[in-house]
C-alpha cells in the first residue's frame, strides 16, 4: 500500500495493543487510502463531536459504551463539543428527563476514555490554542475554521468518529489541510462596506458560505479594528454553516494569505449585506433570544451584562458559553447581572444542540449566521436574526 505506517501504528493496526486501538487505527487507515495520504502525523489534540444525545441518539450511545467497555483510552488532550444540556442547570432550562438521562450516559462514556467534559465549541477561549503548523484533529466546524484560519495550526474536519479515532492512536493521516499545496484559497472577497457587529459579520459569512461551498476564501477590506476573534470565529461559523468552509484569509490579520492567481472574484457592499441580513431574519418577535453561537468569550458576556443592565430585555435570553469561562462570568459579577435582567449563562451546551424544540419554544433570536442556517431544520424554530440591539428589544 502507499500509506506508510511506522512500527507502532502497525502494532495498533494489528491488534497487538487492544481492539480499540486496531479498530481506531483500521478507520486512520482507511480515510488514509481513499485521501492518498502516504503517511501518519502526530497530533497534539483532538476535539469530539457527537456529544449532543440529540445528534446521536441510542446508536451514538450504544457505540460510545462499547468502545468504553474496550478499554479504549485518549493519548492526547482530548476535549469535548457542546452536549444537549447544562450539566448543572438542565433542569432549570426545562431539559426532559428522559433526554437527560441519556446524556448523562454519553459523557460518562467520553470520561471513561479520558476525554476533558469540556464541551464547547471554542476551546480556544479556554486556553487550548495550537500554535501555527502546529497539527491536530479537530471535529468541530466552526473550531476547525478558526482553528486552521485564525490560529494557523492545521487541521481536516474530521467527523466524530476520525476524530475520536485519531485521539485513541495520538496520529492522523496527512492529507487534505496538513499538506501546503492545499491552504490556497481560490475565491476573493472584496468587502466594500464597514461591518460592525457580530450580526455583520455573519451576514457576510452566510452570503460567501453559499458562493464558496467547498472552497476556500479570501477576504479584503476588512479593517483591523473591526475583526476582533469575536467577529472572526462567528464569520467561519457561518461559512462552516451555509458551504463547508474550514479555512479563510483576512488580509493582513489571519497568520496565512495565500490566493490562487486565478482567484474568483466576489463583491460584497451594503446592498449585499442588507439582503443578507433581511433574507436571514422572519421579522418576527423571539420568545427566546440566544446569544454565544460560537460560544462567547468573557469579553461578549460583559458586553451583553452592560447592555441589560442599561435597559431590561422584552424576552428570555441565554447566553451559550463554556464552563470554564462561566465560572470566570461568575466571579466577575456578569451572570448576576444577567440572570436579574431575567437572562441566563447556559454552559456546556447551545440553541442547536440542545431540545429546543421540546422545551416549549418556537420563534429563537439570534445573531449568529451559524445559528440562523441550523435553528429551522435542527430545531423547527423560526428565526429572528438581528444586531442584539434589535432582537433583544424587538
Ligand atoms: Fe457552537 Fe452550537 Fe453554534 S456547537 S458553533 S454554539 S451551533
Amino acid at each position: 500500500m502507499d500509506l506508510t505506517l511506522n512500527r507502532e501504528e502497525q502494532r495498533m493496526f494489528d491488534g497487538e495493543l487492544g481492539e480499540a486501538p486496531r479498530e481506531s487505527m483500521e478507520i486512520l487507515v482507511a480515510l488514509g487510502k481513499i485521501y492518498g495520504a502516504k503517511r501518519m502525523v502526530p497530533i497534539t489534540s483532538a476535539q469530539i463531536s457527537g456529544v449532543s444525545f440529540k445528534t446521536i441518539g441510542d446508536a451514538g450511545l450504544e457505540y460510545l459504551h462499547d468502545l468504553a467497555k474496550k478499554g479504549a483510552k485518549v493519548r492526547i488532550p482530548t476535549f469535548l463539543n457542546p452536549a444537549g444540556m447544562d450539566e448543572k442547570q438542565w433542569k432549570e432550562m426545562r431539559i426532559p428527563e428522559d433526554f437527560a438521562r441519556k446524556q448523562l450516559l454519553v459523557l460518562d462514556a467520553y470520561a471513561k476514555m479520558g476525554i476533558m467534559k469540556t464541551c464547547t465549541c471554542t476551546p480556544y477561549f479556554i486556553g487550548i490554542r495550537p500554535k501555527r503548523g502546529e497539527r491536530v484533529a479537530w471535529a468541530e466546524s466552526s473550531a476547525v475554521a478558526f482553528c486552521n484560519s485564525v490560529l494557523g495550526a492545521r487541521t481536516n474536519r474530521e467527523g466524530g468518529p476520525s476524530a475520536l479515532a485519531a485521539a485513541i492512536c495520538g496520529v492522523t493521516p496527512e492529507y487534505g489541510l496538513h499538506l501546503d499545496e492545499n491552504r490556497m484559497a481560490k475565491l476573493l472577497v472584496e468587502v466594500n462596506c464597514p461591518l460592525k457587529t457580530v450580526a455583520d459579520f455573519s451576514a457576510l459569512g452566510s452570503f460567501v458560505g453559499k458562493i464558496a461551498k467547498t472552497n476556500y476564501p479570501a477576504f479584503t477590506g476588512i479593517g483591523k479594528e473591526a475583526a476582533s476573534e469575536e467577529k472572526l470565529k462567528v464569520l467561519g461559523a457561518s461559512m462552516a454553516a451555509t458551504g463547508s468552509v474550514p479555512l479563510f484569509f483576512v488580509e493582513g490579520i489571519t497568520p496565512e494569505w495565500n490566493v490562487s492567481d486565478g482567484a474568483q472574484k466576489v463583491q460584497f457592499g451594503e446592498s449585499e449585506l442588507k439582503n443578507e441580513k433581511r433574507s436571514l431574519d422572519s421579522a418576527m418577535k423571539p420568545q427566546l433570544v440566544t446569544i454565544g453561537c460560537p460560544h462567547a468569550s468573557l469579553k461578549e458576556i460583559r458586553e451583553v451584562a452592560e447592555l441589560v443592565a442599561k435597559k431590561r430585555p422584552t424576552c428570555e435570553f441565554w447566553v451559550c458559553t463554556a464552563r470554564k469561562t462561566k465560572e470566570e462570568a461568575d466571579k466577575k459579577g456578569y451572570t448576576r447581572a444577567i440572570e436579574s435582567a431575567g437572562g441566563r449563562v447556559v454552559a456546556d451546551t447551545c440553541m442547536v444542540v440542545c431540545p429546543l424544540e421540546r422545551m416549549g419554544y418556537s420563534v429563537t433570536g439570534t445573531n449568529s449566521g451559524k445559528a440562523a442556517a441550523y435553528l429551522p431544520n435542527l430545531c423547527k424554530q423560526a428565526v429572528a436574526f438581528g444586531d442584539l440591539e434589535d432582537i433583544l428589544y424587538r
